[in-house]
């Protein structure tokens, strides 16, 4: 593969390579020396076309770390604001010969459609309620470290499913090595297709979270509701919150999830959030880094392959 726009076309052992190489990156982020030669001569551009705090910040990080020449877009200070189009803009920076893009985008196919414009590797930073590949590929780090193990457990996605790109990555990686997925939240939030994804639905947050070895909160996504319903804050956390009562039905080892950015107090009591004993939130986050630098890495290894086999052509 020479882009990354969504887990849905990846092989379970691509998933595992990305991951390994990933494990590495952790080992080499927590020494002293966190720089690498992989992307060395390389120039990655990000362009988000929407707020990000994580997500941007570890790219960044995974691109300096690898000794890509990294430039971040200032989306909202960009020709876009004078109504130049979204392809317009990639065929532009196309032009100064990137090697990588990242790329985030409110609307959903918007990355897929990027790529088929620019000759270079693109990286799906999150578009729309589609996908978001490497917040899953992360998140199945970060429970392949803390479980020993990616495979025949039971995870919890809850929330805010039908408005979450995180879920539908999540629900195709995790399907894809074989775990039992279950999705729980009101029938509001709730796809209707859900039924056809080959995973469990529950609006019960007790029944939903029972024997769970794995429990991932997501928030209200207001920005994609459209005007559609929205619950009341208060009511949402009495019922679909998690706290300690909510997980004390998960298996006594269950770990607590959330991709960010949180709302204590909403989706997640603030106290669980940060029992380090529970949450892995924060894990999340470092493997945020090494999971980027892993998936440029092996782009980046594809994209000089193509190349040479092209000018050897
Ligand atoms: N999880 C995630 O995508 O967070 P950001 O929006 O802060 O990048």
């Amino acid at each position: 593969q020479t882009h990354l726009l969504g887990i849905e076309p990846l092989h379970p052992l691509e998933i595992t390579a990305i991951l390994d190489r990933a494990d590495h990156y952790v080992a080499m982020n927590r020494s002293e020396d966190k720089h690498a030669e992989a992307l060395k001569g390389l120039t990655q551009i990000n362009m988000f076309f929407e707020n990000s705090t994580r997500t941007q910040a570890s790219f960044e990080l995974a691109g300096q770390r690898l000794g890509a020449d990294v430039m971040s877009m200032a989306m909202q200070a960009s020709s876009i604001k004078k109504g130049e189009t979204l392809i317009d803009t990639a065929l532009t920076l196309n032009a100064m010969r990137p090697d990588l893009l990242v790329v985030r985008h409110p609307h959903s196919g918007a990355v897929d459609l990027l790529a088929q414009k620019v000759n270079c590797a693109v990286l799906n930073a999150g578009d729309g309620r589609h996908e978001h590949p490497t917040q899953a590929l992360l998140d199945a780090l970060t429970i392949r470290r803390a479980k020993g193990r990616l495979h025949r457990l039971v995870v919890a996605i809850c929330g805010d499913i039908a408005h979450s790109r995180v879920a539908r990555s999540n629900i195709q990686l995790l399907g894809k090595m074989e775990n039992r997925v279950r999705l729980v939240g009101p029938p509001t939030l709730m796809p209707s297709a859900a039924a056809d994804w080959g995973v469990e639905v529950y609006d019960d947050m007790r029944a939903g979270l029972e024997d769970a070895d794995v429990v991932m909160m997501l928030r209200l996504q207001k920005e994609r509701m459209d005007g559609g319903f929205i619950p009341s804050e208060r009511e949402y956390y009495h019922r679909y919150g998690l706290d300690a009562d909510k997980l004390a039905g998960a298996k006594d080892d269950a770990i607590v999830m959330h991709p960010g950015p949180m709302n204590r107090g909403v989706e997640i009591d603030g106290t669980l959030a940060d029992d380090i004993n529970r949450s892995v939130i924060q894990e999340q986050v470092e493997m945020g880094v090494a999971v980027r630098m892993a998936a440029m890495d092996l782009l980046a290894q594809n994209l000089r392959a193509a190349r040479a086999e092209a000018a050897d052509a």
